[in-house]
């Protein structure tokens, strides 16, 4: 009857509103309990979770927390990154610093990923302005025969980076190594970007395809420039 749906209609919604008021309980005590100044927290995915970002927002408000939050999910509304060079098409090199595996994954998860540069890092094609190439990351075992490939199947030559101090190689926060492929012609970027992943101890490369939506460069004029 009439009477028995609405019944069952309000217990659902009031079942509802009782989960999430549970939620909002979990999240803000997990955060009262767990986060502190100047923390690194990472955040997860899912409905309970949007609580606990809420009640961190709270919390810098009112406490000034310095806090840094490092997402897990798809559900970055933006991210913002740098980039060693950015092509007309938005293609970009980036690892320069050696981080292109969890700035991939940052930047995957976005909905919006943009990227922000000086004027240096302005080019029509790759190449032009960032000279040491397209960083890679591999598994240690792997950087010989990688590289050897890399330079057989497009050309160049895929270097191990070297420590600043020459010691060893560059290790990269996920234990690998990094060849920086200095590639002599310009490439079909995707087509490479997807031939050099399926090489046997590649985890990463440094191209970053179809991936940023904008970037902003500050000139030396002191204005900025956006390319969509
Ligand atoms: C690190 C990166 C950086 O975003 C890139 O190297 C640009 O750095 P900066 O803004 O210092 O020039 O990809 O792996």
């Amino acid at each position: 009857s009439v009477c028995h749906k609405q019944i069952r209609r309000f217990r659902h919604s009031a079942a509802k509103n009782m989960a999430e008021e549970a939620k909002k309980k979990a999240a803000y005590a997990a955060v009262d309990n767990h986060v502190q100044n100047n923390q690194v927290v990472g955040v997860g995915s899912g409905s309970t979770i949007v609580y606990a970002v809420d009640r961190l927002a709270e919390r810098v408000r009112q406490e000034k927390l310095n806090i840094v939050c490092v997402p897990t999910s798809f559900q970055l509304d933006v991210a913002i990154d740098g980039a060693d060079e950015v092509d007309s098409d938005l293609t970009l090199i980036k690892g320069g610093g050696g981080c292109l595996t969890q700035e991939k994954i940052v930047a995957g998860c976005a909905k919006h990923f943009v990227v922000i540069a000086d004027y240096r890092k302005d080019s029509k094609t790759l190449g032009q302005q960032w000279k040491k190439g397209v960083p890679i990351e591999v598994i240690p075992m792997s950087y010989i025969p990688v590289s050897r490939t890399i330079a057989r199947c497009f050309g160049g030559e895929a270097r191990l980076r070297m420590a600043v101090s020459k010691a060893g190689p560059v290790v990269t926060d996920n234990s690998n190594f990094i060849l920086d492929w200095k590639f002599d012609q310009a490439q079909d970027w995707k087509e490479v970007n997807t031939a050099i992943k399926m090489i046997p101890g590649v985890v990463e490369t440094g191209l970053f395809v179809s991936m940023a939506e904008r970037a902003y460069f500050g000139m030396e004029d002191g204005s900025v420039q956006v390319r969509d």
